[in-house]
């Protein structure tokens, strides 16, 4: 049964929930499960986590479907981002059996919290990694935490599946291009974070960063990748210093499906004149259309339309029906959890 909870009016934030699943690494191997109901965790106060940001995470999601069955959605892929996240800060990668397990304990744990079927809330799920035993050195952990909380959310961009502002950077870099930017770590958050709180500020949902060497290029959408259209053509960035979207990568297959051509390149700044319609993607933001984008310093506007496109409207039915079950799941990206 799930809880008397306002599903429809949730944010995208922090919902208390009942139990949390902990692991840690000690002794050179992971040992077992724990469940915890607290939602704290003690912190050596020398713990690399907290000095050389030995941290990573991912996100992704449990969705009650029209069947009332739980689907996972390509968690393999968020276990495989995980270890290679954890392999460029040097952390301990966590086997995928010990994440499937853990992220499956966590919902069902919870299960009273997984948002009904067409409220348009879904679980999320947040795997955490960090170094939890101490250095002083700047030296990797010896010990690290693996946990995973999950949290009822609404969309990301309060207005769900309309179009938003975004404003292009200019003056701050989320990432090198030999940097952290194409894995999970948060110190990549922390690089954005004064851009994005000024663009919400100035009355933009997100941020849209330019590559870090030339600035000729578009990188991503705040924490979500960004596509254009035109011309029946899916068009996404190529760059080192962006996050591999699992739903951006979903997205250029659904595209292939439904007979557009993709392309996965640079994309100049100029080409956003050229798009029929933009958006940012990725788990929180699932599909978020982009109205209009703003280049502050060099004066310019890309206006994309009030509504949602034809063909981003399209590709938002497409991986939400598969998500919850109502499109067949031909590539079989879900996972059902049995039991709940
Ligand atoms: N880019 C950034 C910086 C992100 O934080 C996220 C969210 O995980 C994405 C893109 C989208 O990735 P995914 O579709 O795997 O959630
Ligand atoms: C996600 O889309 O899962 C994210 O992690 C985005 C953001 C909340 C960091």
């Amino acid at each position: 049964m799930a809880k008397d909870i306002n599903w429809g009016e949730l944010p995208f934030g922090y919902y208390k929930t009942d139990y949390n699943v902990r692991c840690y690494y000690r002794d050179g191997k992971w040992g077992e499960l724990e469940i915890s109901s607290s939602e704290y965790i003690p912190v050596h106060m020398a713990a690399t986590t907290l000095h050389y940001g030995q941290e990573a995470f991912e996100g992704l999601k449990a969705y009650r479907g029209k069947d009332g069955k739980v689907r996972l959605f390509r968690w393999e892929e968020n276990a495989k981002r995980l270890r290679n996240s954890a392999h460029g800060i040097l952390m301990k990668e966590v086997p995928d059996e010990l994440f499937y397990n853990a992220i499956v304990k966590a919902v069902k744990l919870n299960a009273e919290y997984i948002p009904p079927y067409g409220t348009g809330a879904t679980l999320y799920i947040r795997p955490l990694l960090i170094g939890s035993g101490p250095q002083v050195g700047v030296k990797p952990a010896n010990e690290y935490l693996f946990m995973v909380f999950v949290t009822p959310v609404g969309p990301y961009f309060k207005t769900g599946f309309k179009p938003v502002d975004v404003e292009l950077v200019r003056d701050v870099d989320r990432a090198a291009p030999l940097g952290t930017g194409h894995i999970k770590v948060g110190g990549n958050y922390a690089a954005g974070l004064r851009a994005t709180e000024r663009a919400h500020q100035r009355g933009f949902a997100s941020v849209l960063f330019l590559d870090a060497r030339e600035k000729k290029y578009i990188d991503e959408a705040g924490p979500a990748n960004f596509f254009g259209i035109k011309n029946n053509t899916y068009i996404t960035p190529k760059s080192t210093s962006i996050l591999p979207s699992i739903t951006n990568m979903s997205l250029e297959q659904i595209a292939k499906d439904l007979g557009l051509t993709v392309e996965r390149r640079k994309v100049p700044v100029e080409e956003l004149e050229t798009f029929e319609e933009t958006g940012a993607c990725g788990t929180a933001a699932i599909i978020t259309p982009i109205r209009k984008i703003v280049d502050n310093d060099m004066g310019k506007e890309y206006f994309y339309g009030d509504e949602a496109g034809e063909v981003s409207t399209k590709l938002y039915h497409n991986l939400r029906g598969i998500q919850e079950g109502t499109i067949e799941d031909k590539h079989n990206w879900t996972t059902v959890i049995e039991g709940i």
